[in-house]
């Protein structure tokens, strides 16, 4: 399967366009344009005059929005590029301000899908887990080559697996016997690490779930993308405008969260959502990749 025929459902479209005041004519970067399934929603705003500027580290994904967002009236200007250089590449389109950042983190579904991918521990897939394919280290690397404390430190930091030296130790007993190449194997590992006997308790996500993030992070440097994202935005938002960003796991929900107090208390930002807004159980019951989601938005001034 390649992906391309998953569909996806924008998350918290309709409680962020409730809170966002995009003018006609103003400059919305969807720095996460995945399918475009949130750009379409605000380009229908936007008139001749407005811009839509979309970033994705997947190329698919860029093709993808491309025919998604092709009927909209305002210009839509897609590039394949990390929203880590946000300010470089915007300005190269000679913008200056824009009225609305978006990032809507992690992946889609059809990335997940997609054999390319390498990210799903429900199917059978080559372990490589870079988004971008301009990267050079896949997760197979790390997990084949990084020494057992590495492994365990970046399973628990990343993952925050309480069981991550456990998971390390049995991932390299495991590779001596033969390179870990599948994700099938690599979950199998971690179930296998993670299986206690006469264990009763019900597991509410799949064992494998925190080591497969762990590893995703790392591959795609998405901590350090977020942070940089995050640096960059106060200088190219208009005063009074807006940045949202919605984020799927604690790690960076809480470097969004600081970062937004941070420049509230340098009178940069307004938060707008003190607490963060989260799908409603309707919501999670249509898209169940809503579940973990949260949204937070903050006000230029
Ligand atoms: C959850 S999807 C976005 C979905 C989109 N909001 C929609 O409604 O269709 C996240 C997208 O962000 C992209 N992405 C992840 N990290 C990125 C980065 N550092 N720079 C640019 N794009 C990134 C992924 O490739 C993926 O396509």
């Amino acid at each position: 399967m390649n992906g391309l025929t998953v569909e996806h459902i924008p998350v918290l479209a309709e409680k962020l366009a409730e809170q966002i005041n995009l003018p006609p004519d103003g400059v919305m970067v969807d720095a996460t344009i995945g399918h475009g399934g949130h750009s379409l929603l605000f380009g229908k705003i936007l008139g001749p005059e407005g811009v839509i500027v979309g970033l994705d580290v997947d190329n698919n994904a860029i093709c993808r929005a491309q025919s998604i967002l092709k009927d909209l009236i305002c210009k839509v200007i897609l590039i394949h590029s990390n929203f880590s250089q946000i300010t470089e590449y915007v300005r190269k389109q000679g913008i200056e301000k824009v009225d609305f950042i978006l990032a809507d983190l992690g992946i889609c579904s059809a990335q997940l899908a997609d054999a390319g991918m390498g990210l799903s521990f429900q199917t059978n897939m080559p372990l490589d887990m870079r988004i971008d394919k301009r990267l050079k280290t896949t997760a197979a690397d790390i997990v084949n080559k990084a020494d057992e404390k590495s492994l365990a430190d970046l399973i628990y930091n990343f993952g925050q697996d309480r069981a991550s030296r456990r998971i390390a130790r049995f991932i390299v007993q495991q590779r001596r016997q033969e390179p870990i190449t599948t994700t099938g194997q690599l979950a199998t590992i971690v179930c296998k690490a993670l299986k206690r006997p006469g264990q009763k308790r019900k597991i509410r996500i799949h064992p494998a779930t925190r080591t497969f993030q762990a590893l995703r992070i790392a591959v795609n440097n998405e901590l350090d993308n977020l942070e940089k994202l995050l640096a960059s935005a106060p200088d190219l938002l208009r005063n009074n405008s807006y940045i949202a960003v919605i984020s799927f796991h604690s790690l960076e929900d809480r470097l969004v969260k600081n970062n937004f107090k941070k420049n509230e208390g340098h009178s940069i930002y307004r938060v707008i959502t003190k607490k963060p807004i989260v799908p409603t159980r309707e919501e999670i019951a249509a898209n169940p990749r809503a579940r973990s989601a949260k949204l937070r938005i903050a006000q230029k001034v």
